[in-house]
């Protein structure tokens, strides 16, 4: 409970300081395969996963509350799985399966970048 609590409090008040943070850390620990920011052309050709935008609207979907669609990315990260997958079976079959990103991350920095990921589509 205390944990939910704080995690509620770290979405709700999170500064426009620590979302610049947010948004380097995305860039450095996810960027290579998750696009952010302005696309172009190129990008998109070269695109190795879906961009942040379709996972921030997977996740609203999917979850009512930004508790729940924080612990999914964070679980997904750790432990990517095909049967947790809300994308649809033809992303993997573009891209593959997401390989994990344990021992790259940590715990803490995916859940202030999925403050960053979540803000980018309205609910
Ligand atoms: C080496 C490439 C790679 C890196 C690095 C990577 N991802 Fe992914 N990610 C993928 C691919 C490919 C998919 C689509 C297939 C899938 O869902 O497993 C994906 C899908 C996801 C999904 C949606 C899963 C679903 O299907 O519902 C989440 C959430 C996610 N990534 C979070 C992250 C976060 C957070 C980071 C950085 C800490 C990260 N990823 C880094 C390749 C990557």
């Amino acid at each position: 409970m205390k944990k939910i609590i704080s995690l509620s409090l770290l979405l709700a008040t999170i500064g426009f300081a620590d979302m610049q943070d947010a948004e380097i850390l995305a860039e450095k620990k996810c960027g290579e395969c998750h696009l952010m920011g302005v696309t172009s052309k190129e990008k998109l050709d070269k695109m190795k996963a879906p961009p942040y935008w379709a996972i921030a609207r997977k996740t609203k979907e999917a979850f009512a509350t930004n508790e729940e669609r924080v612990k999914f990315i964070v679980d997904y990260t750790f432990n990517p799985k095909e049967e947790k997958m809300l994308f649809a079976k033809d992303a993997k079959i573009r891209f593959g399966l997401m390989p994990s990103q344990e021992g790259k991350v940590s715990k803490e920095e995916i859940e202030l970048i999925s403050t960053y990921i979540l803000r980018m589509v309205e609910d």
